[in-house]
């Protein structure tokens, strides 16, 4: 019998790509673009592993026209890009990357929220265009971080390391999520359980760390941001269809909110353009994972989970274990 072949959808730090070459025999977009859903497919071919990207739409018509397909690793921890039930269905095993970012995009997130807190981004543009003539008093005002109010709307791993990073400021941090944190936990943390209006009603810092599905989708819309403080900041590091982007660009220009970060967008990679015409938001590209360590963690974890799978055990970080019941 000749080695696995697995088809890695798009360019992925090298370190992983040589693992993978140890072990399978390697077929690789070497373009650092994403394959349309034909081209997937016949690259893909008869391949047993497909390594993909969150930027590969992989549905049930993509599996079906790929019979020899049996284990599908995501190099990202949110995994709404893969029909996971379609999967399921046809026994192939999927894949994510959880744990080995959670701290870096707890950095990129607090990034995201002294930026658009204290105007920085602004503030260099506003420099960039020769129009600093000295300091003022009222120059680029923007708003206090430390002692605030945060609310977290997901506690999960990243959700935590962004709650561990609020003590430093001595913030006081609410947090909601399906599941309450034992009380220990809560105590460790600093953080305070609460329902969703609760918080919206109460922080000055909303900052969204919740899984895209359908019951997550326009999680925060029109009625949220009506709920918001005047001087709230929403930070988004999460999913883009978590925030409806259209009442996003009405809260901004109504100055319903102060201002925004956004990592993510609702339908990456395009942009609503009344984003760009605000001043008071912060885009950035999809880049809370993207530090140089992480994301070569990230694509060893999905070469190591695919190499796993394909040596017929079950991968260490399978998102759909009922296939193997
Ligand atoms: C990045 O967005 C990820 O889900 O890992």
């Amino acid at each position: 019998m000749g080695r696995a072949k697995v088809f890695v959808s798009r360019l992925i730090p090298q370190p992983a790509l040589e693992l993978l070459q140890r072990h399978v025999a390697m077929g690789l977009n070497v373009e650092d673009k994403p394959l349309s859903k034909a081209e997937l497919i016949s690259r893909i071919g008869d391949a047993e592993g497909l390594v993909c990207l969150l930027t590969d739409e992989i549905d049930d018509e993509l599996m079906g026209a790929l019979p020899s397909l049996r284990v599908i690793s995501n190099v990202a921890v949110g995994f709404n890009n893969i029909e996971v039930a379609a999967a399921t269905r046809r026994k192939i095993a999927v894949t994510n990357t959880p744990g080995v970012l959670d701290d870096t995009t707890a950095d990129f997130t607090w990034t995201l929220l002294m930026a658009t807190a204290r105007r920085v981004v602004e503030g260099d543009r506003f420099v960039r265009a020769g129009k600093y003539q000295g300091w003022g008093i009222m120059l680029l005002l923007g708003y206090d971080v430390h002692d605030k109010t945060l609310g977290i709307c997901g506690m999960g791993r990243i959700g935590k390391a962004v709650a561990r990073r609020a003590q430093g400021f001595g913030m006081r941090t609410f947090y909601t999520d399906p599941q309450r944190l034992g009380e220990n936990l809560e105590k460790e943390l600093r953080v305070e359980f609460t329902d969703k209006e609760t918080l919206l009603r109460e922080s000055d810092f909303v900052s969204l760390h919740l899984p895209l599905l359908s019951d997550t989708t326009h999680y925060i819309s029109t009625r949220e941001f009506s709920l918001m403080k005047k001087t709230a900041h929403l930070i988004n590091a999460s999913r883009g269809p978590v925030v409806d982007e259209e009442a996003l660009v009405q809260a901004l220009r109504t100055k319903q909110i102060a201002g925004a970060a956004l990592d993510v967008f609702e339908h990456e990679p395009k942009i609503h353009p009344g984003l760009f015409e605000l001043e008071n938001v912060v885009l950035a590209p999809h880049i809370a994972s993207g530090s140089f360590e992480t994301r070569t963690r990230m694509a060893t974890m999905a070469v190591e989970n695919v190499i796993s799978a394909l040596e017929g055990k079950i991968p260490p970080n399978i998102v759909n274990p009922e296939i193997y019941a």
